[in-house]
């Protein structure tokens, strides 16, 4: 349900058997013109025959368009969600998707637009998180982290896997670990009996494939402050954003009433 935008029964879009009537209406629209039309079937897909598939409906409609004498279109945007390698998934080449929908928008002698956000920036960030504890408990081994669910919510939030890799090098014994947050939710973990090697206190881990759907998605639960973005390029680096403060947290809250206001 998380993932899954292009079904009938989800809130996106506009249902495949509406579209013509809906291109009617905007035809009847003096100040509309429909230049193009948009799908977008889901997110992480890794399969480009789906794209295929949605390509060829869009043409469909293309056709059912024209044949309703509405000659403006001029593009299709078959939309984002090529999936990218988070651990040992096949993630689809650029050309493989280009095969899969190029032939059929190019002979319908339309434009193609296309919105690929994860592909692009998933694997040029990383998380780094430092080990505060270890413990023992319940038959399992426990790695505090100082990094929780607000920061990072995809392991979370979609039982995201994201690779995890201490920083410092050296060969060590392996074992089977669930990294977790600091924050008070059972939820806030960042891998379950995943096989690591032993990491020890103040130790720095970086959480792989961050760049999509990381900082964005985070949030300050826990009146938890923000860490900073550092843009690496090379050997150089710079701070993109700023660590947030506990003044950040609080700007903008009143604790005293100024004004009541009649409701
Ligand atoms: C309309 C649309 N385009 C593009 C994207 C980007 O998808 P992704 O980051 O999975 O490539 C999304 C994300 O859900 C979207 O809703």
């Amino acid at each position: 349900p998380y993932t899954k935008t292009g079904e009938k029964t989800t809130k996106f879009g506009v249902p495949f058997d509406e579209v013509v009537n809906v291109a009617r209406r905007i035809a009847a629209e003096p100040r509309l013109v429909l230049r193009g039309l948009a799908m977008h079937i889901g997110s992480q897909i890794t399969d480009v025959a789906p794209y295929h598939r949605g390509t060829v409906k869009l043409i469909e409609l293309v056709t059912a368009i024209r044949a309703a004498g509405i000659n403006t279109l001029e593009a299709l945007d078959v939309g984002g969600g090529l999936g990218v390698r988070y651990h040992n998934e096949k993630a689809p080449s650029p050309k493989a998707f280009a095969d899969a929908v190029v032939p059929a928008v190019q002979a319908a002698g339309l434009g193609l637009l296309c919105e690929p956000g994860r592909y692009l920036v998933a694997n040029a960030g990383v998380l780094l998180t430092r080990v505060l504890y270890r413990k023992h408990a319940g038959g399992k081994e426990f790695v505090i982290v100082d990094a929780g669910m607000n920061d990072f919510v995809r392991p979370s939030h979609y039982n995201a896997h994201h690779d995890i890799l201490p920083l410092r090098d050296g060969k060590r014994e392996q074992e089977t670990v669930s990294v977790v947050g600091p924050i008070c939710e059972s939820g806030d973990f960042l891998a379950l009996d995943r096989k690591l090697p032993s990491v020890a206190p103040g130790e720095v881990l970086a959480v792989l494939g961050t760049g999509a759907y990381g900082f964005v998605m985070s949030s300050t639960y826990n009146q938890r402050p923000r860490p900073p973005e550092v843009v690496v390029d090379g050997d150089r680096y710079y701070v993109a954003r700023q660590r947030e403060t506990l003044d950040d947290l609080v700007r903008g809250e009143t604790a005293e009433p100024t004004t009541w206001y009649r409701a």
